[in-house]
């Protein structure tokens, strides 16, 4: 064999020797992650082959055929679109109309604000983008901050700021014994954080306890958060769920913005518009005056560059489409409603089996409650069971997504619930 091919063979041993010891080592310090809490559940759900399964967890809204739901306005608003489209990037804050309109059910349809160009403002990948988004500006630019995050929150929520690298804080919120809000608690620990704190809010439907501060006492948060000097951040992943009218569901923000506060807000048309899979929302900032406002979007814009370049398109334009017209926007209203309605019927329904079943607890909180979660009380050992006995699936936290129950299955997983509660 010739000299040269003898030398490149043992070249070739000697660095796929190399580059096999290499490639061994690359990952092999990674474990598996733990499974999301959330999300973990419907892939558990979607392995089971039972017929008689439930699934209650993740907090998607189906019609009482347990069917998910395309709205109207959006079929329509697709209709409208199509064709007339071009596949464009969208600027790297996303679509212009479809942000000023989502301004407006935030700050209002007449916000001076809104006039005055006070509002950073830019498309976000729904609400958990736009929540990441603000936690990785909140760090850019108040590094040293930390964020107080209610007890309990949404799970991801702790991922979010986790990852961004914002110290988390707690704050009281909800009241095992009583299942309501623990306002007192709260309230001292609105009063005892340092100055110029930032707080997480959810801004109606709170997830996943289903229990918000009442007008009174939102007005209460308010003179105190003034008072302290602190930040509101306000996740609204819920508008129109709670009451039936987004309008109606905006007040918390609205008594926040009467008091002169300067507020970020997270919105969020996956549950209201059901567009969960299209990923399309905002994160606003208000700021001091249209300068300040125009920097702040402008750094937005550059935290967006180079995690996704831009948002997407398709989304924008099925909301921009519903919400710039008159006629598909009474639609949209109309179709939240009947969403959020059908929900508080499958609240007295679930509460009223509960009882006829002659189980001795209290389920009144299942109807005080309001969005679309119920914080049932229910232990993670009795979640289990549900589950393992009954093939109901639903967060160890004892949440259980209101928008999986029908008039099919409430009378199921009743008696399943009054079994799983007769031992502690
Ligand atoms: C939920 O809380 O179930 C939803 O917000 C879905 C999610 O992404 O966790």
């Amino acid at each position: 064999m010739a000299f040269r091919a003898v030398m490149s063979r043992r070249v070739t041993n000697r660095s796929s020797d190399i580059g096999a010891r290499w490639m061994s080592t690359w990952w092999g310090n990674v474990e598996p992650a733990a499974k999301d809490p959330i999300l973990g559940v419907t892939e558990a759900f979607l392995a089971d082959p039972s017929p008689s399964k439930v699934n209650v967890g993740v907090g998607a809204y189906r019609d009482d055929n347990g069917k998910p739901v395309v709205l109207e306005c959006v079929r329509e608003a697709e209709r409208r679109i199509a064709g007339h489209s071009n596949m464009e990037y969208l600027p790297m804050g996303g679509s212009v109309k479809m942000v000023e309109e989502t301004l407006k059910l935030a700050y209002g349809e007449n916000s001076e604000f809104i006039k005055d160009k006070r509002i950073a403002a830019v498309q976000s990948l729904s609400g958990t983008g736009a929540c990441r988004l603000f936690a990785d500006f909140q760090k850019r630019f108040r590094p040293d901050s930390q964020i107080y995050i209610p007890v309990p929150t949404w799970a991801n929520h702790h991922n979010i700021w986790r990852d961004a690298q914002v110290p988390q804080r707690t704050f009281h919120y909800y009241h095992p014994e009583t299942r309501g809000l623990d306002f007192a608690s709260l309230m001292d620990d609105i009063k005892n954080a340092p100055n110029g704190s930032f707080f997480l809010l959810h801004a109606c439907a709170h997830n996943p306890t289903g229990v918000d501060p009442t007008e009174e006492q939102w007005r209460e948060m308010s003179y105190q958060f003034k008072a302290k000097g602190h930040f509101a951040f306000f996740d609204m992943a819920y508008q129109g769920f709670a009451s039936g009218d987004p309008e109606r569901d905006a007040k918390s923000i609205r008594i926040f913005l009467e008091d002169g506060h300067l507020i970020g807000i997270a919105q969020s048309y996956a549950k209201n518009m059901g567009l969960y899979g299209q990923r399309v929302g905002c994160l606003s900032v208000l700021c001091q005056d249209e300068k300040q406002a125009v920097a702040v979007k402008s750094q937005l814009q550059q935290l967006a560059r180079p995690m996704y370049s831009n948002p997407p398109l398709h989304g924008a334009l099925v909301v921009s489409t519903i919400l710039g017209d008159p006629d598909l926007k009474n639609l949209w209203l109309k179709e939240v409603k009947v969403m959020a309605d059908r929900i508080i019927g499958m609240r007295t329904a679930l509460r009223e089996n509960l009882e006829k079943l002659g189980s001795p607890l209290s389920w009144e909180h299942i109807t005080n409650q309001i969005g679309m979660f119920c914080y049932s009380g229910l232990t993670p050992e009795q979640v289990d069971r549900l589950t393992s006995e009954f093939h109901i699936y639903l967060t160890r936290n004892g949440r259980i997504s209101m928008a999986g129950v029908t008039t099919g299955n409430v009378g199921y997983l009743a008696n399943a619930i009054n079994e799983v509660s007769k031992s502690a």
